[in-house]
């Protein structure tokens, strides 16, 4: 069973005078991996803390499980909250206690559980995100790539239905990065549990979530399944994600409207639609990822609805993932599948990658 959905409708929050979004609405799909992109200062943080009712919108509703989280009682708020796990932007571990007692606070906090009984879940988590024999470190002594899966082992521990992750990927070098989004996917893979990961790096953004979510200029420009987003032709989302300088985000300023107009006119007849990116498969040896073909019915449902340029593209992805797993393109079917033998590749060794988990990155570069 997947995890929770999540649903907001019409939600504005402001401090005081100054308003940080408007208007959002979005469905987090139960058992997907959403990512929320922005550039810094857009709210994302603010975001995720009224998801899980730190913060409280003046308007609009966040609707779990038939509850209003915005509206309801205190009491129904704490209960609400146990869905959650949170993975702070640093972590968030407390400096001066162990790994062990960082991530079993939860437990000690929430639970009546025994300390035998922690000590498993403790254990099962830290083997989990490749902290096995970390137990007796200091968030002090260790790299930032080790705190975030410290944080994330902490966020996993009261078993959340929906796991929410903010910039797991700043502060850290590519490679570590890289690690992080493995990890990530592998436990949608394990869990089946909703995710929310909030970023401003594109290359997250474009190979990890099943659908991508934009905030820009106070509202959110765009929230689907990647398929869509990848190759939408909506000019702010397709500069963004695309990374380009041509359209109408200027380096400082807007660009005039003509001037977006005749850049992405000429994008347009250079290049056309690029190939979309494949996204990140779970590592070899994990359960199959059932979001993706939860994901890509919906897409297949809706793609009589998108530009025939979109179309094209997300058929010839479609089609090319479906040969990448040795699968025949069977119309209506669900292509997902791993392959019956997974191609032998040098796996590259991650500097702090556990042992056991390696990275499985050669696959989802073989077009
Ligand atoms: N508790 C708060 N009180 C007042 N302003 C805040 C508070 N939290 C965040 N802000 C403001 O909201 C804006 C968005 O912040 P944030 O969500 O942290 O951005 P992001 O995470 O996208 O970088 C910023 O201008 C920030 O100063
Ligand atoms: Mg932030």
């Amino acid at each position: 069973m997947p995890g929770v959905e999540v649903t907001v409708e019409g939600l504005s929050k402001s401090f005081g005078r100054a308003n940080i979004w408007s208007d959002v609405t979005l469905t987090l799909p139960p058992g997907e991996v959403s990512v929320l992109l922005g550039p810094s200062g857009t709210g994302k943080s603010v975001f995720l803390k009224s998801l899980i009712g730190l913060l409280k919108p003046e308007k609009g509703s966040i609707v779990i499980h038939d509850t209003d989280l915005v509206r309801c009682n205190e009491s129904k708020l704490y209960e609400l909250r146990k869905l959650f796990g949170v993975l702070f932007q640093d972590g968030a571990l407390f400096g001066s206690m162990n790994l062990y007692d960082n991530i079993a606070f939860p437990l000690r906090e929430h639970t009546k559980k025994s300390e035998a009984q922690i000590k498993d879940i403790v254990m099962e988590k830290m083997d989990m995100v490749g902290l096995k024999g970390d137990e007796y470190k200091l968030p002090g002594e260790i790299s930032g790539g080790m705190r975030k899966r410290a944080g994330l082992a902490r966020a996993l521990v009261l078993d959340p239905e929906i796991i929410l992750f903010d910039e797991p990927d700043s502060g850290l070098d590519p490679v570590r990065t890289a690690y992080l989004n493995q990890l990530i996917l592998d436990l949608n893979a394990q869990t089946d549990s909703t995710f929310l990961i909030v970023t401003h790096d594109i290359n997250t953004a474009q190979t990890v979530p099943d659908n991508i979510g934009m905030l820009y200029r106070k509202h959110l420009a765009m929230f689907g399944p990647r398929e869509v987003l990848l190759t939408s032709d909506d000019p702010v989302v397709s500069q963004f994600l695309n990374g380009r300088r041509q359209g109408p985000i200027g380096m400082s300023e807007e660009k005039d409207t003509a001037q977006a107009q005749r850049e992405m006119a000429e994008i347009d007849e250079l290049s056309g639609l690029p190939p979309l990116k494949p996204q990140i498969e779970a590592s070899k040896g994990m359960p199959e990822r059932k979001a993706v073909a939860r994901r890509q019915k919906r897409v297949r449902d809706m793609l009589h609805t998108l530009p025939p340029a979109a179309q094209e593209a997300i058929q010839r992805s479609f089609a090319e993932q479906e040969h990448a797993h040795g699968r025949a393109a069977v119309v209506g079917a669900a292509p997902y599948g791993r392959p019956d033998e997974a191609p032998t590749s040098e796996i590259p060794r991650v500097p702090d990658a556990p042992l056991g988990a390696p990275v499985d990155r050669g696959r989802h570069h073989q077009r």
